[in-house]
Parts: C-alpha cells; structure tokens; sequence
C-alpha cells in the first residue's frame, strides 16, 4: 500500500420516478406524516416499478458513475455490490447481473451483504482488491429494492424504507499523495442478528411445497433495540475514526452517515457534541435505503459541487447482522 492511494474517481446514483408521500401511506395504514416526520424526519421515498430488481438500479447507477468519470465499462477490473435485496437468493450475484448489463466483461464481480453497512464493507473490500493484485478499477454499488421485502401493513417498519442505489467508481494510482480512501474500520456483533431480520426463505427456514409466500418473508424489526443500538454505533465509529487518523472534528469536512433515522443522527450529534451541520442528511426525500443510502447521499453532495479536493469525509454505517462502521476518504 506505501506507494499507492485508492481515489473516488467517480460516484452516480439511481432512484426509481415514483415518489410515494407519508400522506400518500398515511392513506392506507394507521400513520400520519406528523408521526413519521417527527419521529424519522422521513417525508418521502421512492418506489421501484414491479418490474425493476435490484441489478436494474445497480445497472443504472454504474453507468451514471462511468458517464461521469468518462471510462469504459471494460476497464473495470473488479464490481463489489453491496445489497440486502439481491435479485435472487444465493446464486447468481446480482453483482455478476449488472457486469453482463454494462458489458464490464473484463470484471470479475462479487456480492456483500453486511446490511445497511453494506457500502462501507464493499468499499474497503474492493480497496482491498485493487491494492493486493493486478487491478486498477473497481465499481462499487450500493443498490435496494427494499419494497419488495417490506410489510406493507406493518407501520412500524413500512415507513421507514425506500428504494434506489448509489455508485462510485475506485481507481488505484501510484501517487500516494492523491488521497482517496485512507483508513476503514468494521465491526460486526451476531449476537444481535435476531433484532433485524428477514427470517423465511433462507436455510434455515425454506418454504416447504404447498406451503404460502406469507410476510414472514419480510423484514422484522426491533425498532427500540435497533435504535439504542444505532446511536451507539454511530458515536463509537465516530469517535475510533478520528482517533485512527488522528483528526479532530474541526478537520473534517463533512459525515455522510447511513440514514436510518434522523433522530439517531441527532441523538449522536449531540452526544458526540459536532454540529448537526457536519452530518449530510438526505432521509427527508429518500428514507431509508439501506446499503444505496451513503453513496446515494455521496454522488448528491459531489453533484451538487459541496466537495473540493483534499476535504476530509467520514462515512459511518450501521445495520442488519448487526454491523457497523466507516471509512475516511480524502476527496
Ligand atoms: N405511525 C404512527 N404510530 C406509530 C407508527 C407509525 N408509523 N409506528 C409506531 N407507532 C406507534 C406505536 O404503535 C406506539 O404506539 P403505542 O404507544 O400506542 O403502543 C408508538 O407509536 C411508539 O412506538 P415506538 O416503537 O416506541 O416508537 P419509537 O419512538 O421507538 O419509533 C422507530 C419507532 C421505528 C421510528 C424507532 O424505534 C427507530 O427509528 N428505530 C430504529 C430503526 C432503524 O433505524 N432501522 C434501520 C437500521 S439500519
């Protein structure tokens, strides 16, 4: 790693054109966008069309990343994706999906799942890639269908989520001195797997012939012990982020933390004393996107030109397994 960095050169994004309202859910289930809102500071999210999986927003959200860093899709050495809402259980990856969509057949390409940390895994896990072998290219998405796995009729999750995907494309240079991604920790503790959950379909529990597709097939959560969970995880990345590159607050530019829920962001603020202003917080449109969120709410900062060479980012993610964690970038 001494003579090289691995630079964002790139980040795109993908979000589905139907845009569903808390008055639009508060229609069909016992809510009000007042609950939603004050309890989430969620206002909207978008909803994939039946037809799209998650390779189709995976697929959308490369190319947007490659248009923008004008390189061809076979120049891609290595596609790391990072979802909770595959296309398919098991095989094929949806990662090997979106290779064939974007013609990236020079790729090899491989899934994570690590939850709504999901990005902040495939990131390091792609610099990791780049930084051992011959390659020089990686994609790494961030994509969701949370839709397809949410209880419609359970208000306690239902409001919460949301669909799209997020991209940024790595590149690795010999010139230490171009910054990129500097430093990433990860965490994970199974002991809370149970508090986030999709249970049926999978090994341990296949549906059996004859048997009803049901919502046990969806996500189940608990939201108190998620939440107690999530600010703790913020606040403890946080705080060994910094300490690992030796920063302080006032170094850094900007967080970009997964957005779950307002209020968790909040709640870490304030107990980590950084202005909630540091925090980039999209949740009020998007929801929450699980893996896309962090490089959703990148490529929006980039776009909107918030981000100068040389400013410091954190990302900080937290979810499903239970995981968390988060990366130092340099931009
Ligand atoms: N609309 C209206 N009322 C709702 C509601 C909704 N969408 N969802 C729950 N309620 C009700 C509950 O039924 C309960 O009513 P009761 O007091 O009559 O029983 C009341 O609101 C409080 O419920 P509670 O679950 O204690 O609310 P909360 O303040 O803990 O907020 C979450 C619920 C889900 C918003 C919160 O726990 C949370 O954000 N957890 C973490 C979720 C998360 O981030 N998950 C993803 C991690 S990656």
């Amino acid at each position: 790693m001494k003579n090289m960095a691995i630079e964002i050169i790139a980040t795109g994004r993908a979000i589905p054109p139907k845009r569903v309202s808390n008055d639009d859910l508060a229609a069909q289930i016992d809510t009000s966008d007042e609950w939603i809102r004050s309890h989430t500071g969620i206002g909207y999210r978008h909803i994939a069309d039946e037809s799209v999986a998650c390779s189709d927003l995976a697929a959308e959200a490369a190319k947007n990343a490659l248009e923008m860093a004008g390189c061809c899709p076979l120049s891609i050495d290595v596609i790391v994706l990072a979802t909770a809402t595959a296309d398919y259980y098991g095989t094929p990856s949806t990662a090997c999906i979106v290779q064939d969509k974007i013609s990236a057949r020079n790729a090899f390409a491989m899934d994570i799942t690590a939850g709504c940390t999901g990005f902040v895994y495939a990131l390091e896990t792609a610099a990791g890639l780049l930084s051992v072998g011959p390659r020089k290219r990686a994609l790494v998405i961030g994509a969701e269908v949370l839709s397809r796995v949410t209880n419609w009729d359970d208000r306690g999750t239902c409001v919460l989520f949301g669909d799209g995907a997020g991209a940024v494309i790595l590149e690795r240079t010999e010139d230490k001195a171009a910054g990129g991604l500097l430093q990433t920790l990860l965490y994970a503790d199974g002991s809370g797997a149970e508090s986030l959950i999709m249970r049926r379909g999978g090994s341990r529990s296949p549906y059996k012939k004859g048997e009803t597709i049901d919502t046990s097939i969806c996500i189940e959560m608990n939201g108190q012990e998620v939440y107690n969970f999530a600010v703790k995880a913020i606040t403890d990345t946080l705080e060994a982020l910094l300490k690992a590159g030796n920063f302080s607050i006032d170094d850094v530019t900007r967080i970009i933390p997964h957005q779950a829920n307002a209020r968790i962001v909040l709640a870490a603020s304030k107990r980590l004393g950084i202005p909630i202003e540091k925090f980039y917080l999209n949740i009020e449109q998007f929801a929450n996107t699980s893996s896309a969120s962090i490089p959703i709410a990148l490529d929006e900062i980039n776009r909107l030109g918030q981000l100068k060479k040389g400013d410091l980012i954190l990302t900080v993610g937290f979810g499903g397994g239970l995981t968390y964690g988060g990366n130092i970038i340099i931009w």
